[in-house]
């Protein structure tokens, strides 16, 4: 018995021991697992990701030991400070700068945990790249912080002018044409930015640096688009640059503009031997498939680390067969802006088109919002006398008499071309319907030349497939050729107009207007299309859509709703009043998602050789995705039945799902 006793005594002391030994390093081993956070952190930083990525651990159960971490990291980072400070070649500095350093308040730091990596390498690399110096840096730990705080760490503001955003679009004069737009706009845009600001809580975001390159306005694309843009030439894409540009700004974030190769070689730093100029390391690029060519060149085989943050402006849209090399190859698919080998999310289209990718969208303008501007808009280049003597040419006409004229107009009429440009939801939000001409047979890349070498077949049956959607009685779609049909819309048109009184409350206009006391329908404007719809889109995705990592972490999946079709996912999933999500693939592509939605795989095969995968037969024979680039909402297959990823959408903001924001 009293041997026992003593055993258990003898058990007690040494596990109090172990005990004890333990808790004096549990602390020890917190920080050299923070160190690895820290590298890793960093490392991640340097491949171009996000510097949350590290960060995000299991909620709950993680979250005190995060506290001990962070409050620990804190004290480490302090002492080692101290310590840097006592180190031989800070001190020399810190002779001839004699006391006044002292003075310098170090921000807190508690939560940048990347910061001591870089603070590390800074102090040993500083003096090895004169730029530095440039910068201000001057071998002082105070010097280094604040270079590395303003490179990038603080949060952002909502801002409440576009003051800032002007000088380096003045600076160039690609962006000519882009800073005019932005300027006419700048007062929406701040309004847009309160009442968002207002609705939700935009208080807790990082601002990140971001590089915005419209290869389009290089004029080393030869393009001529920012040249042309005063003269009547397309002007689609410079719309959704200037909307892109002043979104960012107006969120908040550090926005970098380049417009030409050698504008890129000094922002990544080329052209001085290495040494990153005052803000590279960005968090986002958004550029086009010339600028990301253009990246590519300047950067050669480095600008694989900006792979993931890269987002490609793609007015039309690339289907998922398009984009991948070999696939492409293989089935000549030929497209000169095809092959890219993105995540097809990466390219960010002017409608919603296909859902493959990402809905980036332009902002609409109404006579209301725009302020005096010298924009133009193209009226087209058609002969005199190409024109029924009662068709007054208007010429090459200014963005706001453009919009005069709207208002005083009842029916836009398409002529079947430009295909899904921006004039038809302009007219619609000016008070106009809409007569959007049907196309027969549908046109695509394939049969038509406008979408030739378009990396996409997505076929179009009437002239602007959005507005089709938005229906009767803003958008009348009718085939031309059918006297009867236009006559019946266009007495419709008219008709519902007579009587309707369009009042405008609260906004600056003249009395000596009469458009706005004309009969019109009422002025329509879908959300998305509107700057605070951009502005609510853009940040979610910029806050929420992280293609770096491979698990999916946005849209949530409880949004995820599986739909079980024979055709494609795009087409199943808006029979359903839902959209196709390619972010849930992953999750369905596994005989265990398949059979918690009832379909039992009796057999089951990973096969790269198809782009209609999960999918399976009549004998239940399973096919799942081998290759994730070939995940597509697009393609069917009729012998198959899709497993599709949907998800439901909020109202005219069809970018994001309900739980999404
Ligand atoms: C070094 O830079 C810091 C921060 O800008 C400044 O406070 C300090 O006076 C500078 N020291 C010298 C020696 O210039
Ligand atoms: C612009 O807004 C910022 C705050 O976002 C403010 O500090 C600055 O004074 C404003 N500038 C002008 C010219 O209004
Ligand atoms: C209208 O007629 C033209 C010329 O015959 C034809 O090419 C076109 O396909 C027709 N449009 C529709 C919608 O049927
Ligand atoms: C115009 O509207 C009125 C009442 O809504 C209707 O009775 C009439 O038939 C309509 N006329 C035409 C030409 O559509
Ligand atoms: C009102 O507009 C008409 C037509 O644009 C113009 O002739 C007239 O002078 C204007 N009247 C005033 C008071 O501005
Ligand atoms: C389903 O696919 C499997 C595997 O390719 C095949 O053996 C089977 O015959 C197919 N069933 C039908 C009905 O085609």
């Amino acid at each position: 018995m009293k041997k026992t006793t003593d055993t258990l005594w003898k058990t007690m002391v040494l596990l109090l021991g172990i005990g004890f030994i333990w808790c004096l390093s549990l602390p020890y081993f917190m920080l050299s697992n923070a160190d690895q956070d820290i590298i890793s952190v960093a490392t991640i930083n340097r491949l171009g990701r996000d510097g949350n990525v590290g960060e995000g651990t299991a909620e709950g159960k993680g979250k005190l030991k995060d506290e001990m971490i962070k409050d620990l990291r804190a004290d480490k980072l302090r002492l080692q400070l101290a310590h840097m400070e006592k180190a031989p070649p800070l001190m020399k500095r810190r002779r001839d700068g004699g006391e006044k350093e002292k003075n310098c308040p170090l921000p807190p730091m508690d939560n940048h945990p990347e910061c001591m990596g870089k603070l590390k390498w800074l102090s040993q690399m500083w003096e090895s790249q004169p730029c530095y110096a440039g910068y201000g840096v001057n071998g002082s730990v105070c010097s280094f912080v604040i270079y590395l705080s303003e490179a990038g760490s603080d949060h952002a503001v909502v801002r409440e002018n576009l003051t800032d955003l002007y000088p380096s679009l003045e600076k160039r004069s690609q962006f000519r044409w882009i800073e005019q737009r932005i300027r006419s706009m700048e007062r929406v845009w701040v309004e847009a930015g309160r009442s968002l600001s207002a609705k939700y809580n935009l208080k807790d975001r990082k601002a990140k640096q971001i590089l915005v390159h419209p290869g389009v306005v290089t004029a080393e694309s030869k393009a001529k688009i920012a040249e042309a843009a005063f003269e009547g030439g397309p002007l689609g894409e410079l719309v959704q640059w200037s909307d892109l540009i002043s979104t960012l700004h107006i969120l908040g974030h550090h926005v970098y503009l380049t417009a030409s190769l050698p504008d890129l070689r000094h922002y990544f730093g080329v052209d001085t031997g290495g040494c990153p100029p005052f803000h590279s390391n960005p968090n986002l690029i958004y550029t086009d498939i010339i600028g990301l060519r253009q990246i590519k060149s300047v950067l050669k085989g480095s600008w694989f680390k900006y792979r993931c943050i890269i987002r490609v402006l793609d007015t039309f849209g690339t289907e998922p067969d398009f984009n991948h090399i070999s696939w492409a190859n293989k089935h000549k698919l030929a497209s000169p802006f095809g092959r890219l080998n993105m995540i097809p999310l990466q390219f960010y289209t002017m409608f919603p088109h296909t859902p493959d990718n990402t809905f980036l969208g332009f902002v609409v303008q109404n006579q209301l919002m725009s302020e005096q501007s010298e924009l133009f808009k193209s009226m087209g280049q058609l002969t005199t006398e190409a024109l029924p003597n009662y068709v007054k040419n208007h010429g090459i006409v200014k963005g706001t008499d453009v919009q005069a004229l709207l208002r005083k107009s009842k029916v836009f009429v398409g002529l079947s071309f430009p295909y899904e440009g921006p004039a038809p939801l302009e007219a619609l939000a000016n008070g106009c319907a809409f007569l959007n001409p049907k196309l027969n047979p549908p046109q695509s890349s394939l049969n038509t030349k406008f979408f030739k070498g378009k990396p996409n077949i997505r076929e179009i049956i009437s002239q602007h497939p959005y507005a089709e959607a938005i229906g009767e009685p803003y958008v009348w779609t009718v085939d031309m050729n059918n006297s009867i049909e236009v006559e019946r819309a266009l007495n419709a048109i008219l008709n519902q107009t007579v009587g309707t009184f369009y009042m405008v409350s609260n906004l600056p206009i003249s009395q000596n207007d009469s458009a706005f006391m004309e009969a019109h329908i009422e002025p329509y404007l879908p959300y998305e299309f509107s700057c605070e719809g951009m502005l609510q889109r853009v940040n979610v995705l910029i806050e929420k859509q992280d293609l770096c990592s491979s698990a999916v972490s946005w849209p949530p999946l409880s949004a995820l709703q599986v739909v079980k079709a024979q055709m494609s996912c795009k087409t199943a999933c808006q029979k359903a009043g839902l959209i196709c999500e390619p972010a849930f693939f992953p999750h369905l592509n596994n005989a265990n998602s398949l059979a918690k939605n009832s379909v039992d795989c009796q057999t089951s095969e990973f096969s790269a050789s198809g782009l209609v995968f999960p999918a399976y037969n009549s004998t239940q024979h399973c096919w799942f995705q081998s290759d994730p680039l070939l995940f597509s909402c697009v393609r069917s297959d009729e012998s198959l039945t899709r497993v599709c990823p949907c998800r439901d959408f909020i109202k005219d903001q069809i970018a994001l799902c309900k739980d999404c924001i």
